[in-house]
């Protein structure tokens, strides 16, 4: 399945050039989507054999009953019961094979779309922080859903169509054997049939686009205004997200009713057209039957074979604009794709003599996406075991810095070495496994206490009721043992969507604590303990440091009871490091320092954020 990723995902080495969506579809897409498709390739063999089967019958059963008519009715020949019972035995089998043949396709075709599905979530989690920063999350979910969905019918539907062709060849053989002048009168609309069909699609192709699109603007709009519901609240802008809904809701209302303007035009030209064979069939066929040439037999059998002629001809136009769709969405979920990780694993990855967490940034220049350098040759060295704070202004880079150091992104130029080795030359796992950031405003997921904190270690979570040492050790390290006990569950205690039923201090702690259970060689604390209680702070950073004798802990912090806790700092400033000494020779060394330090850093008299955190002992 990961050949649907193109060529060069996952695996490692020299990146090929990404095949681009416009290149898939030049090639075919069907064929793109061929590794999730060649599974289920037996199934459909053999639901296609049943259907064909099915179809057989469906073609006999007219000239039979044409046979019927002038054989056992029209003239008395045969006996009219043995044709009776055939036509009834015949119907019954249609009926079961037709409906063996839509469950293995429609079966099929739900495999399909949860393996796309799959194939889809995966590749979002590969993807780098660079991606995530341009993709939107609705057109991810639309993407995920709606795209996938219309891929889905497409394929389920198709193989439908194309019995309804082959039923169409059989019929037009057998017509043909009976009267070629009554054959060409029946499909004389049909061509019409198909430019309608053709006309429809052509203008409801472009607006499928527009529509899918938009879906997603409003999935967008709905999707924001929940998550940020408080923010939406707190500043009274309920007006002003019902507004932007209201907006993005009409534009789609637009593309919609416009879609239903173009069918309500074509679609019942549509579906009259093929009746003028039908009036035809009866006028010629009337004419011939008078004139003798034809048995009477015959007109009912055209005329029950027009019907069968029609499907494929009704349903190509629908087909068509589902092929459309399909494509439009086949061609979203391959831009999705095509979007390559840039944060892969090297060819060959080295191991560092020693893990110790020593920290290197050499000559780092940085910025995002197509931005300017918001790093201009960050040189840092931060020893293993030591506690550096880092200080600048606010949007110096201190967060761009940080995640540098656990390979979110990659330098533009310049490179951040972990014990002496470069991140891109380490495994991705092994880097996040060592560097842990931990920032200031934490996602925790819809789950329990409990399992938000061994989110990193699914191992410890238990089976039963006993929580292990280990988790009870990281919860008492950074102080969330007390709120944990307190809580109405205890450990089982739900936190809510994003931990909405949590302080922010506690919110902090479980982070903290989440980033304790990994035990990595070097944490990095992006304002980590802004909402923390400065005692409780400075208990949890000696418990970070002791854990693990030689952790390094790099602090980004705002506060200078924070600042004061590292035992050396270092000022970011306009994207270099401008000095490092500790606070007290910064302080009385270096102006910029105090500027930054007045402007910026928080003096520790305003009140804890969060309330409970003093209340711990
Ligand atoms: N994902 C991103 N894409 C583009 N620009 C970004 C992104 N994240 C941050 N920036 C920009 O980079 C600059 C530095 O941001 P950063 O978050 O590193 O600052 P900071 O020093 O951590 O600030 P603060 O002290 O307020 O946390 C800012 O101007 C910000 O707008
Ligand atoms: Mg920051």
């Amino acid at each position: 399945m990961t050949d649907l990723l193109g060529p060069s995902t996952g695996s490692p080495g020299p990146a090929l050039p990404p095949v681009r969506a416009s290149e898939g579809l030049r090639l075919g897409w069907i064929r793109r989507l061929w590794p999730v498709l060649a599974p289920q390739r037996g199934v459909v063999v053999t639901s296609f054999l049943v259907g064909l089967v099915s179809l057989s019958i469906s073609v006999a059963v007219p000239t039979i009953v044409g046979v019927t008519i002038d054989d056992a009715i029209a003239s008395t020949a045969q006996p009219l019961g043995p044709f009776l019972i055939a036509l009834a035995v015949l119907a019954v089998a249609r009926g079961v094979l037709s409906a063996g043949y839509r469950y293995g396709l429609y079966r099929t075709a739900y495999r399909v779309e949860v393996d796309l599905r799959t194939t889809l979530f995966r590749h979002y989690a590969g993807l780098s922080f660079s991606s995530f920063d341009r993709l939107q999350t609705g057109q991810l979910l639309s993407r995920a859903q709606s795209d996938v969905r219309s891929v889905q019918l497409y394929l389920a539907v198709a193989p439908l169509i194309l019995t309804a062709i082959i039923s169409f060849v059989l019929a037009i053989g057998v017509m043909l054997a009976t009267s070629a002048l009554l054959t060409l009168v029946a499909v004389i609309a049909l061509p019409g049939v198909y430019a309608v069909g053709v006309a429809l699609r052509n203008r409801l192709f472009p607006l499928s686009w527009i529509i899918q699109g938009r879906q997603a603007e409003v999935t967008g709009v709905v999707e924001e205004s929940v998550a940020g519901v408080r923010v939406v609240q707190s500043c009274a802008a309920e007006d002003r997200q019902l507004r932007a809904m209201a907006t993005a809701a009409r534009r789609l209302r637009w593309a919609n009713v416009e879609q239903g303007r173009i069918r309500a035009r074509l679609a019942p030209l549509l579906e009259n057209l093929p009746r003028i064979g039908s009036v035809l069939v009866l006028l010629v066929g009337g004419w011939l039957v008078i004139d003798g040439r034809l048995e009477i037999g015959a007109i009912v059998a055209f005329n029950a074979y027009i019907v069968l002629l029609q499907v494929p001809f009704r349903f190509l136009g629908f087909f068509l604009i589902l092929g459309q769709r399909a494509r439009a969405s086949a061609e979203r979920i391959f831009e999705i794709l095509d979007e390559q990780p840039e944060i892969t694993d090297p060819e060959v990855p080295l191991e560092p003599v020693a893990r110790d967490g020593r920290i290197e940034l050499r000559d780092v220049r940085f910025g995002y996406g197509d931005g300017p350098d918001l790093l201009r040759g960050v040189d840092l060295v931060v020893e293993a075991g030591e506690t550096v704070a880092i200080v600048g202004a606010t949007g110096s880079g201190k967060s761009t810095l940080a995640r540098l150091l656990c390979r979110y992104y990659d330098p533009r130029s310049g490179a951040v070495l972990l014990d002496g080795v470069d991140l891109r030359d380490q495994t991705v796992e092994q880097v996040r496994r060592s560097v842990v950031v931990v920032p200031d405003e934490p996602f925790l997921f819809a789950a329990s206490l409990l399992e938000n904190l061994a989110y990193g270690r699914p191992d410890l979570v238990p089976g039963d009721d006993t929580v292990p040492d280990e988790i009870l050790r990281a919860a008492e390290a950074v102080d969330a043992a007390g709120f944990v006990e307190a809580a109405a569950e205890g450990w089982s205690t739900p936190v809510g969507e994003r931990g909405a039923t949590l302080s922010g201090g506690q919110r902090q702690r479980l982070a903290l604590g989440r980033a304790l259970l990994v035990d990595p060689e070097v944490l990095v604390l992006d304002d980590a303990t802004s909402a923390i209680d400065v005692q409780v702070e400075a208990r949890i950073h000696r418990a970070l440091t002791t854990i693990r004798a030689n952790r390094t802990l790099v602090l980004i912090a705002h506060r200078l009871s924070t600042i004061t806790l590292a035992s050396r700092v270092v000022l970011l400033d306009d994207g270099v490091i401008v000095a490092s000494g500790t606070h007290a020779e910064l302080l009385a060394g270096v102006p910029r320092y105090r500027e930054i330090l007045a402007s910026s850093v928080a003096e520790d008299h305003e009140p804890a954020v969060d309330a409970d955190g003093g209340a711990t002992p």
